[in-house]
């Protein structure tokens, strides 16, 4: 399995473009599936998991077809026949949004067999609410032997679905099933994230009637049938504050592009008063530190607009060097602390009590040889690495690939040493 070195201690200087957002283009791809015309994404980042939802919609019938072209990376999904709606345990194994083509293959076909996604390193991560919409959309649900049979046979009819929790995929999920439905869908208690508001765009594109995405109640005016259209992916909101952290971290002036700072504002405002410069500009932000130690701040994950989930171990990372003591409590994953005990083989100084934890600071971290088991808490290494003395290697590389596209490469291009070591231990790049 490849591993990732890095040798710490370098500034960095320099631009990162910023890529199609991930949790955004596995949710458009997924709409494919509602029209019989081609749906063109474009803005597509290249990333292990857009190929696993790949392999599963050809599966399903869809042409999937990548295109690299003037306007960049883009991806077109031609779906004139659905020609199975079943989506087997190895497919939605490998990466769980695979559960969101249930809702589209209801909508489209009336019936799908699609397997339990199972739970995750980072929660449980039931899909109890996902269920119960399709079931409030009219569709009858059973369960067997790890398996979803999805029923509704004369199609989905629009309601009233109050969330008890905010949840992302199932507010995205019932979108994707509700565009289709007679009738109108009212979501309440929706999630308010970005891709959210992303989907609702892309499915307008395609002649549905979404209206409220970005506010907690979503309001879906079903239509009899969607056609095709193109359209443009969001930036990744985690991959800019990803590098916005590195950057904090590494000390230097990088300037993030082709991407929105309004998207990650709690964060910024966290790197702030950590001490670091931020400097928004009409096509990202300037992340800028000379010299100076930050201090340490406490910071509080939260649905958006609060700070993502998906930043929590990055800015871990970051308080890790900082003066004073951070509190940092993780409100949305039960079990999303697991590079804390990896951070500790660097040097770091971690407590960790039910969804909270206690960094103190360190003058200086030092290299060593770690693994993660998600894809934001490897990251996070690679970003304690950039500051650690000596080499830091991150082991099972393929949690990065999933969702940072290009890592060795945007860093590279910053200054940063960091390197690929193939699986054969020969070097790369
Ligand atoms: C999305 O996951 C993202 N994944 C996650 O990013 C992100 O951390 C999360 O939203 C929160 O922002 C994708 O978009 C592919 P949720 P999702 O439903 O939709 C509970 C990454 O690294 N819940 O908002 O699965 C759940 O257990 C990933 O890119 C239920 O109880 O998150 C959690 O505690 C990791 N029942 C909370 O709700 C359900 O049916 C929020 O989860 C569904 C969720």
């Amino acid at each position: 399995m490849d591993r990732i070195a890095i040798t710490g201690g370098v500034r960095l200087e320099g631009e990162i473009a910023i890529s199609g957002a991930k949790n955004s283009a596995i949710k458009l791809m997924a709409a494919g599936l509602l029209t019989d015309e081609p749906l063109r994404l474009t803005n597509m980042p290249r990333l292990a998991d857009t190929r696993f939802l790949g392999l599963l919609l050809r599966r399903l019938g869809v042409e999937v077809t990548e295109v690299d072209d003037e306007d960049g990376p883009s991806m077109v999904l031609h779906a004139p026949e659905v020609t199975s709606a079943y989506a087997p345990y190895d497919l939605v194994r490998q990466m769980r949004a695979s559960f969101n083509v249930l809702g589209p293959l209801l909508a489209r076909t009336g019936h799908a067999k699609v397997s339990l996604p199972g739970g995750c390193s980072i929660g449980a991560r039931p899909v109890d609410l996902h269920l119960k919409a399709m079931e409030a959309l009219g569709a009858h649900i059973d369960l067997h032997e790890g398996y979803v049979y999805a029923q509704a046979p004369r199609g989905l009819t629009g309601a009233e679905i109050e969330f008890p929790i905010v949840s992302v995929g199932a507010t995205e999920h019932s979108m994707l099933a509700a565009v289709l439905a007679h009738g109108v869908t009212v979501l309440k208690n929706a999630a308010r994230e970005p891709e959210l508001e992303d989907l609702a765009i892309c499915l307008n594109a395609m002649g549905a009637k979404v209206e409220g995405a970005g506010t907690s109640t979503i309001t879906i005016t079903g239509v009899s049938r969607l056609h095709g259209a193109t359209h443009a992916v969001i930036p990744d909101r985690i991959e800019t504050g990803t590098y916005a952290v590195a950057a904090a971290m590494a000390g230097g002036e990088v300037r993030l592009t082709k991407t929105r700072a309004d998207f990650i504002q709690a964060l910024l405002d966290k790197i702030e008063e950590a001490g670091a410069d931020v400097i928004p500009n009409n096509d990202g932000v300037t992340i800028r530190r000379n010299g100076a130690r930050l201090k340490a701040v406490d910071i509080e994950t939260d649905v958006y607009p609060g700070l993502a989930t998906d930043l929590q171990a990055q800015f871990m990372a970051l308080m890790t060097l900082a003066e004073g003591e951070s509190v940092i409590r993780e409100t949305i994953f039960e079990n999303r602390f697991m590079h804390v005990p990896e951070l500790a083989r660097l040097g770091a100084d971690i407590s960790v009590q039910g969804g909270e934890a206690r960094v103190r600071g360190v003058p200086a971290l030092d290299g060593a040889q770690v693994m993660a088991t998600d894809l934001r808490a490897s990251v996070s290494l690679v970003i304690a690495g950039l500051a650690a003395r000596g080499e830091t290697v991150v082991n099972r590389v393929y949690h990065l690939d999933r969702g940072f596209e290009r890592l060795e490469e945007k860093l590279g291009a910053c200054g940063a040493i960091v390197r690929r070591l193939k699986d054969d231990r020969t070097e790369e790049g």
